[in-house]
């Protein structure tokens, strides 16, 4: 049986949680690493449960932590928890395979993207449901963009104008979702990539700063401070 959240919503939850968090540097996988002395995929898990919308969830897990993953989220939200995979893309497939097949709109979210407010979640899944067949927040890009050589030598300046920074939770009718996973044959990061090449289009809705991955240990650093602000974007949800 798949716990159930929000009984109106219908949307499921996938979440990758099963990293080894290597980048982060030593002290376990990453989604059970600490922020304000809860983990992050407790963070993570907290903000999903916030977002009407949802009706389950479905972690992937480090396998030797199954059992531990599913006992520390039980007073946060019902959640199902399945043993991950080497890859992130395995992860998601197992994940995936324990969402119930009447469930029209599912949702694939990094662990590690531990602070992305309800807001974000909820547009998310609201352009799906207005007809999306996939959907990706995304962020404009800052940087000014260089195209490099081999010998360090810039070959060009990229239009950052049409560029756009991703993130999750990546949005989907659950039958685009399952059709690129089963089609999928090289290793992908992003989910929506995979719907991308079935020729599938994505549709992009804004992220949020509060959205960033935690890959390495600034970004840690700075989750410490982006956990007492607000969510800008609550009233335009
Ligand atoms: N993930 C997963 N299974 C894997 C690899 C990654 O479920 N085999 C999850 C991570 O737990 C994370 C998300 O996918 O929530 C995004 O991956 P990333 O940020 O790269 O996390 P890690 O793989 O843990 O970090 P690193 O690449 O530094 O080891
Ligand atoms: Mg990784």
């Amino acid at each position: 049986m798949t716990a159930q959240l929000h009984a109106r919503g219908d949307v499921a939850v996938v979440v990758p949680a099963a990293g080894a968090g290597v980048r982060l540097g030593p002290g376990g996988p990453k989604a059970l690493r600490l922020l304000e002395g809860e983990p992050l995929l407790v963070h993570a898990v907290r903000r999903l449960a916030a977002a009407p919308s949802v009706r389950l969830i479905v972690v992937a897990a480090p396998p030797a932590d199954v059992d531990a993953v599913h006992a520390l989220l039980a007073p946060v939200a019902p959640v199902t928890v399945v043993a991950g995979g080497a890859e992130r893309q395995e992860s998601v497939a197992a994940a995936l395979a324990a969402v119930p097949e009447e469930v029209a709109i599912v949702l694939v979210h990094d662990a590690a993207r531990c602070l992305t407010p309800p807001s974000v979640i909820e547009r998310v899944a609201a352009a799906v449901r207005e007809g999306a067949d996939a959907v990706i927040p995304v962020l404009p890009v800052v940087d000014t963009i260089k195209e490099v050589g081999g010998d360090d030598i810039v070959l060009g300046t990229v239009d950052r104008s049409a560029l756009r920074a991703v993130q999750t939770p990546q949005g989907f009718r659950a039958t685009a979702l399952r059709a690129a996973h089963a089609a999928a044959a090289d290793s992908h990061t992003d989910d929506a990539g995979a719907v991308e090449k079935l020729g599938i289009p994505v549709r992009c809705v804004p992220g949020s700063d509060l959205a960033l991955k935690i890959t390495r240990p600034i970004d840690l650093a700075l989750a410490t401070h982006l956990l007492a602000l607000p969510d800008p974007d609550a009233a335009s949800a």
